[in-house]
């Protein structure tokens, strides 16, 4: 019974199948091209931090709006800027960042509605209860006010401590858990189209303050909380690129969120040299490369632009030089590699899609995301039809003498060139019309075709 109906379930697949293959051709690199369209030639954005400060800077503003196609207001929109008293909101410095934003053609982040620094004192000496009606107004009338102007917002930032636990901070102390959902809850009915993300630092790689985030995402996901995406800052120490970064940022996306990269900067000691900076630029190709590998990593910000325009220097004594460009405005390697990186790297080659909802239970798309002599990498994703998917496997043939050496989030096994993965304990399910991802890095053979999988449902 088992083998026929899986025989007929084989026949019918190969009958229906489509198959759609489709090249795209990377363009060329070149330093001439700015990174908001390198970037939007890979479906991402780049952006920078810029303040209402920067404004004096016409260079620096010039800058921005050549190579940014998102702008993320440093402090403005932060509560002690948009709320300092009770009920009196300042949108002034705010909007000019926004209107400096649209006259240069980018988009706005908002930075960021709950936090615990750059609050006032008013706020946190609140009862439980006022400090609860003040958040909501908070969110709602700041979202309100930059609605269709905003689109995508940190609602809550920094709310976890470094072991994983939740921070303890005066909104934790006096709300206790549910403060974080309550102001993503509050944040959709200000404004449903805006995406809303959990923000943090020393959370890009996998570890115990970014297993904390994960698992919080997951219950919001299981429970119906309102979030769209998580904020990795990527504040970051020259040749301490986390080398769990991408898989950090796949295995958020596999939860069914965005990924962003929201204020990128990657320090070092003062002053800087040659060799510091060659180390900067492969560590800048690094995040660029971990956030193009996945594809719900939408984009990536860089926290200021210029050295001379970052909080660094201010805040780690004898250190900075962390941003792509010098005090004179000039392109670091460090740009010239995110440059090379968002031009060359990345998805997407070669992409097999093969579309058989019925009767496998769902469909699996291969794309290749990055080749190098002798090696690739590969992204499958696996999404369920119309009803819910409980567990899968996904097989195909390598005929060009392709291997899978190393795999993420599925069971991979193989016997000559025939490949099956199975999922991995923590994707199993899928949702109606959702998906998942798994991946692996493979050995490459004569050519690197992508094959046509199949995917079956358990
Ligand atoms: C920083 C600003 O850049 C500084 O100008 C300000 O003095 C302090 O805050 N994480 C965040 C950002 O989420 O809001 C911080 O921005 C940097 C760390």
């Amino acid at each position: 019974m088992i083998s026929t109906s899986s025989r007929i379930g084989a026949a019918v697949a190969a009958a229906v199948s489509v198959v759609a293959l489709t090249v795209v051709l990377a363009p060329p690199a070149s330093a001439a091209t700015p990174l908001r369209d390198l970037a939007a030639a890979k479906g991402r954005y780049f952006g920078n931090a810029m303040t209402a400060g920067d404004f004096n800077d016409a260079g620096y503003r010039s800058l921005s709006a050549r190579e940014a196609g998102v702008v993320t207001p440093g402090n403005e929109m932060k509560w002690d800027a948009t709320e300092p008293n009770r009920g009196t909101f300042a949108f002034a410095r705010g909007d000019q960042v926004v209107a400096g934003a649209v006259a240069a053609g980018q988009k706005v982040r908002g930075h960021t509605l709950v936090w615990h620094n750059q609050t006032p004192t008013w706020a946190s000496n609140l009862s439980a209860t006022e400090l609860r009606s003040a958040m909501v107004n908070h969110i709602t009338t700041v979202m309100g006010h930059y609605k269709g102007k905003v689109f995508a917002w940190d609602v809550v930032n920094e709310a976890f401590a470094e072991n994983g636990t939740r921070r303890q901070s005066f909104w934790q102390q006096k709300l206790g858990d549910g403060f974080i959902a309550d102001a993503f809850r509050a944040a959709r009915a200000a404004d449903p189209t805006a995406k809303l993300y959990y923000n943090d630092y020393n959370t890009d790689g996998v570890g115990a303050k970014s297993d904390g985030v994960y698992n919080m995402v997951k219950a919001f996901k299981q429970q119906g909380v309102p979030i769209d995406g998580v904020g990795l800052q990527a504040h970051l120490v020259v040749g301490q690129v986390p080398s769990t970064m991408q898989q950090n940022i796949q295995r958020l996306a596999d939860l069914g969120v965005d990924v962003a990269v929201t204020e990128l900067d990657i320090r070092m000691k003062t002053p800087s040299d040659s060799s510091k900076l060659a180390q900067q630029a492969q560590d800048y190709t690094k995040v660029v490369n971990a956030c193009l590998a996945v594809t719900r990593c939408v984009g990536i910000t860089t926290w200021g632009l210029s050295d001379n325009h970052s909080w660094i220097p201010g805040v780690f004594p004898g250190e900075g030089a962390a941003l792509p460009f010098d005090n004179n405005l000039q392109p670091k390697p460090a740009y010239n590699a995110m440059s090379a990186a968002f031009g060359t790297g990345g998805p997407t080659t070669t992409t097999t899609t093969t579309t058989d909802p019925q009767p496998t239970g769902c469909t699996a798309a291969y794309r290749v995301t990055g080749q190098w002599q002798g090696g690739f990498q590969a992204e499958v994703e696996v999404s369920a039809g119309s009803t819910p998917v409980t567990g899968w496997t996904v097989t195909w043939s390598f005929v060009n003498g392709q291997s899978v050496s190393s795999s993420w989030n599925a069971v991979v096994t193989t016997s000559g060139g025939a490949v099956s993965a199975r999922n991995a304990d923590h994707n199993g399910s899928i949702a109606a019309g959702s998906s998942t991802t798994f991946g692996f890095v493979g050995t490459s053979g004569s050519t690197n075709s992508a094959p046509s999988p199949t995917c079956r449902a358990a």
